[in-house]
């Protein structure tokens, strides 16, 4: 199945709430002083693939019914992520999003920061009109912990050790957390219960971590589709899965150094490139894919035992699916 038939698939049962989620957010996110609005005009004209608020609303459904609180939840959440997308290409330097300029080339990184920090608060204004503390306090808690990831990351990319462990955290935090917090609010806005929101949270883990692991693949590779810049990671010092497993247990000295010299952000480009093929030919990719499946299944467990609906049944599946193979 190719992938627009995967996301076809997934959005199938809940393409009306989709719409109704799109006014919401695009009304939301508009402004009429001029830079501002000249910046969320821009940010609003490439939109994402809407992975968040498809999760938030195929839980509300599955444990009760789509309402106002699953929007609120979905725009809040879906701002959030952009925020911090907005943020993360200041901190990574990248030059390109979703296609597109990022905001910060388009228009430097003080307009980046000031507009980033103006869509969270919006975020916060939106899920106070769910009236629910509880939402406000997950949200808030939520914004703190994508936060501290990235800041972890930072203080992981100057230590000069090289753990795995060290990786799921940062990915826990940075990545995980949001799809976890989405799937969570989707399933509190249908009135599930605390059972129903757990299992909800941990399904919306195993799919972050797999998302970002999935993503960290796609930088080892020229992927011009994807529509951000690859090959950037070990350029900023950044080791992700693939490199840290082969690296730990192949015990190759010379490649640990040009790893050490990665995390001081001295490695030359051909450095970086020989590391680069040294985790290809040691199967590094693979270990990654591996571990995917193996998170995978865990979400599986949750679609055979909490989704009943055979059309959810099958979004579900699909959004599982497309996590896994997906190439964008
Ligand atoms: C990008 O997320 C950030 C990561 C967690 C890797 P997406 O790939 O969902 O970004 P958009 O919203 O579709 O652009
Ligand atoms: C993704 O970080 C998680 C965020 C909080 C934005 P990355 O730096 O790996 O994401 P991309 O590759 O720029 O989307
Ligand atoms: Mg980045
Ligand atoms: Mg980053």
């Amino acid at each position: 199945m190719t992938k627009n038939d995967l996301l076809s698939h997934i959005r199938k049962p809940i393409d009306d709430e989709l719409h109704d989620f799109e006014r919401l957010f695009d009304d939301s996110l508009s402004h009429t002083d001029g830079t501002l609005a000249m910046v969320l005009d821009y940010v609003r004209q490439r939109s994402g693939k809407r992975m968040r608020p498809m999760l938030t609303i195929l839980m509300a459904k599955n444990f009760g019914s789509v309402n106002d609180t699953t929007y609120y939840a979905a725009t809040a959440l879906e701002m959030l992520h952009t925020a911090s997308l907005i943020h993360d290409d200041v901190v990574d330097e990248a030059d390109k999003r979703r296609g597109m300029k990022s905001v910060n080339l388009a228009y430097g990184n003080k307009v980046a920061v000031l507009a980033g920090d103006y869509i969270v608060s919006t975020a916060l204004n939106i899920i106070a009109k769910t009236g629910s503390v509880e939402m406000v306090d997950v949200l808030s808690l939520l914004g703190s912990t994508l936060s501290r990831g990235e800041i972890k990351q930072l203080s992981v990319i100057g230590a000069q050790t090289i753990s795995e462990q060290d990786y799921y955290d940062v990915i826990n935090q940075k990545t995980a957390s949001l799809f976890s917090t989405c799937a969570a609010l989707g399933a509190m806005s249908a009135k599930a219960t605390a059972d129903e929101v757990r299992a909800a949270r941990d399904f919306g883990h195993s799919i972050g971590m797999i998302f970002q692991i999935r993503d960290d693949i796609f930088d080892y590779y020229d992927t011009a589709e994807i529509g951000k810049p690859t090959g950037n990671d070990m350029r900023e010092g950044k080791l992700t899965l693939p490199v840290i497993h082969v690296l730990l247990n192949q015990g190759d000295e010379e490649m640990m150094n040009i790893a050490m010299r990665v995390k001081k952000l001295v490695a030359t480009p051909d450095e970086i490139a020989r590391l680069v093929a040294y985790t290809k030919e040691n199967s590094g990719i693979e270990y990654a894919q591996r571990k995917m499946e193996s998170k995978g299944a865990e979400a599986r467990n949750f679609i055979f035992q909490w989704v009943k609906d055979p059309a959810l049944k099958e979004a579900f599946g699909a959004y599982l699916n497309y996590v896994i193979m997906r190439t964008l």
